[in-house]
């Protein structure tokens, strides 16, 4: 599969490991081309020298930088992304008076997604720490590599892209689902900023129905 990666940062480099690992043919770009430059001779992947040229020649685009890059990124990108899969693994969080704190009303997936109406936009990877994007595994568990999309197409080739890389795909259902996706995330982080983790914990729903559990 063809994959542009846009961000250079833990999930661009650690998705960049996974993707050209499992034979996956990737770009990546960056704010800074040295960034990127650095991510793609760790990976064996190449360098694009703009976000919208990564996107021309890509079918999947993964969205791996700070959301508050996404409006930016999304108005150098909407001709590059037209009909194309969108794959948004941002997280979100803020800080207030009893500490990290989320808004749970909407999600970074769905503001992409209004952000880029011609693309088909679907939540995966966020669950995952940077570590268990590179690595699929935590504590001898094969972790789950969740999915949400309203595109049942473009839902089921990141479902073949997560199990890919060593992950156990699950369809969690439309991409509103994207906010507890995004929660998950959270809790995970807010653990382990309070605990001093070692942030290698993940997430794996036992004893799944088997119709979300199965990747096409
Ligand atoms: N770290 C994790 O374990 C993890 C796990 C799951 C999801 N996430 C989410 O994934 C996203 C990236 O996290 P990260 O830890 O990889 O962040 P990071 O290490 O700060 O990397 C972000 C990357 O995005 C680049 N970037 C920012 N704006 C850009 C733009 N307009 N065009 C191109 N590149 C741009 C940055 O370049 P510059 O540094 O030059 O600005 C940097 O290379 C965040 O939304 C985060 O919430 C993180």
């Amino acid at each position: 599969m063809d994959i542009a990666i846009i961000g250079a940062g833990n999930v661009g480099r650690a998705l960049a490991t996974s993707f050209t690992r499992a034979g996956h043919s990737v770009v990546v770009t960056s704010h800074d081309p040295e960034d990127a430059g650095a991510v793609a001779t760790a990976t064996r992947a190449r360098v694009a020298t703009s976000n919208a040229e990564a996107a021309a020649g890509a079918a999947v685009v993964i969205l791996a930088t700070p959301f508050s890059s996404a409006q930016d990124i999304a108005a150098e990108v909407t001709d590059a992304t037209r009909g194309k899969i969108v794959v948004d693994a941002t997280n979100r969080m803020s800080f207030g008076a009893a500490g990290p704190e989320i808004d749970t009303s909407t999600s970074n997936a769905e503001e992409l997604a209004v952000l880029l109406p011609d693309a088909r936009v679907v939540k995966a990877f966020n669950t995952l720490f940077a570590s268990n994007q590179s690595d699929p595994v935590s504590g001898g568990v094969q972790l789950d590599g969740f999915v949400a999309g309203d595109d049942a197409d473009a839902k089921s080739t990141v479902l073949a892209l997560v199990e890919s890389i060593g992950l156990h795909p699950v369809d969690v259902g439309p991409l509103a689902r994207s906010r507890q996706l995004e929660g998950m995330a959270f809790l995970n982080i807010a653990v382990n900023m309070a605990e001093g983790g070692a942030w290698t914990s993940g997430w794996k729903l036992v004893g799944a129905p088997a119709k979300v559990a199965v990747a096409a």
